[in-house]
């Protein structure tokens, strides 16, 4: 069990309830982990002051009016300089530029509320999953932990939970239904990364 060097990136307009139920983890001591940099693309983003209430080290790098190779760049100079050593993204809407992929290789986690391979890639993200799922008809949603590659949603799978789809479920309802199960999922999946008990095999990732 080592502890965890965790950046995380929360997205523009995420709330950061998956960074502060990470937090609430490390706190309880069920998640040997620090978080070393709150990384936003933008100042205003909430995901963003509430990485400040808890006095967690925030950083904000745009994508705006930079190359990918740029945003690369300074990613990589931040992470550097937190001296991180993992990566979760919780919220976090971007392609993560591929030097940084590729910097962090199985170190880069990612939360997405759908059971992937369903409900995933370009521009899923959020309520447009939710109203997928419930305009598809399935009877079942959750949400999905897994590693990061250079795609969209399909890295390596490491943890899902399955939460019903209701006959009366709006987006909203099924996205506030899923929530809690994201807040325990993530850094469930992160313990066992830092356990160093995860092993990924091709697609598979198995528990030794
Ligand atoms: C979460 O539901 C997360 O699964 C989703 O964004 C929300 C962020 O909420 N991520 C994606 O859709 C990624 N494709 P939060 O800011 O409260 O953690």
């Amino acid at each position: 069990m080592s502890s965890l060097r965790l950046a995380v990136f929360v997205g523009s307009h995420g709330r950061g309830s998956n960074l502060m139920a990470i937090q609430s983890a490390v706190s309880a001591g069920n998640l040997p982990a620090e978080i070393v940099c709150v990384i936003g693309t933008r100042a205003d983003a909430p995901a963003i002051a509430r990485a400040k209430q808890a006095g967690l080290p925030t950083k904000i790098v745009s994508p705006k009016d930079r190359s990918d190779a740029e945003y690369a760049d300074v990613l990589l100079r931040v992470l550097r300089g937190a001296n991180a050593d993992t990566i979760a993204l919780a919220g976090y809407m971007r392609r993560l530029p591929s030097p940084v992929v590729q910097s962090f290789p199985n170190r880069i986690v990612n939360i997405h509320p759908s059971l992937l391979p369903a409900f995933g890639g370009h521009g899923m993200y959020g309520e447009k999953v939710h109203q997928a799922v419930i305009d598809t008809g399935v009877k079942v949603s959750g949400c999905t932990v897994h590693f990061v590659d250079e795609e969209f949603d399909t890295g390596p799978i490491i943890s899902q939970k399955v939460v019903p789809v209701e006959d009366d479920d709006t987006a909203q309802t099924l996205a506030a239904r899923i929530l809690p199960y994201e807040h325990a999922a993530f850094p469930e999946a992160l313990a066992l990364l830092a356990s160093g008990r995860l092993r990924v095999e091709g697609r598979r990732v198995r528990r030794v």
